[in-house]
């Protein structure tokens, strides 16, 4: 497998060609973002911490039955996966009010959300990533209906799975963010990565946040943070 050309830069992640033509390799990088990448910063050890923390809940999620991008860990800083046409809606699910919650509702952080929600936001930088509803995912052409019913189950049963999982760690699975996209035969899989960057973990007990809030709010420890939440799940970086 030769690592090819580069496909696409995100603000933490990089995309290569592989010289199979149906397998992308993600570089993580250390770089850490925060509000549209307007604070940005280099953090030793995040891009191998988050690629095997990744690895490690991908390999989770995919023997309790839920298909992932995820082929293999290659290094420190990279994985294989497969390629897929991503979808782009991202999709958040949320057991305890927090973030964007509670600035665009007034609520309080930490009110537990009893049906937990379910939303959707288009992936565009310019705009901000807007929150979206499944009607103008349809009209817009970004996914059909069927698909964002599968998508919507996909992400409560990634809940289902990781909330126990996070629990038996003394941890509390906030919120998350999902991202999906088509394999070759059109089918819905679970891509992108699932890392301490992309959901929210408190102290069940003490509340003290363990993602990249620390970032966000400048709380320091951040990837100290994320390798203690890696070896509360059985995971040791
Ligand atoms: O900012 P907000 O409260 O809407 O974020 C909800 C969850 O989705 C958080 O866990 C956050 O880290 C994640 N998220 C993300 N990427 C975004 C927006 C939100 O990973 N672009």
């Amino acid at each position: 497998m030769q690592k090819g050309e580069e496909l696409y830069r995100g603000k933490a992640k990089t995309v290569f060609h592989t010289s199979d033509e149906n397998k992308l390799i993600l570089e993580f990088r250390n770089d850490t973002s925060a509000f549209d990448g307007e604070k940005i910063e280099q953090l030793a050890r995040k891009g191998e911490v988050n690629n095997k923390f990744n690895h490690y809940i991908m390999q989770h999620l995919e023997a309790a039955g839920v298909k992932t991008q995820v082929e293999a860990l290659l290094s420190d800083n990279e994985s294989l996966v497969k390629k897929l046409d991503m979808i782009p809606v991202e999709c958040v699910v949320r057991n305890y009010a927090a973030g964007s919650l509670c600035r665009r509702l007034g609520v309080e952080e930490g009110t537990e959300l009893k049906p937990q929600t379910f939303e959707l936001f288009l992936k565009n930088d310019a705009l901000h990533d807007p929150m979206v509803n499944e009607t103008h995912a349809i009209a817009f052409g970004w996914a059909s209906q069927d698909q964002l019913e599968q998508m919507k189950a996909l992400t409560f049963k990634v809940n289902d799975i990781l909330v126990p999982l996070f629990k038996q760690g003394g941890m509390l699975l906030v919120d998350f963010k999902l991202e999906f996209g088509l394999d070759t035969n059109g089918n819905i899989v679970l891509g992108d990565e699932f890392t301490p960057d992309g959901c929210r973990l408190w102290d069940a007990e003490t509340k003290k946040k363990l993602d990249k809030d620390r970032f966000r709010q400048g709380l320091g420890l951040v990837v100290e943070s994320y390798i203690e939440v890696a070896e509360r799940i059985g995971l040791s970086l």
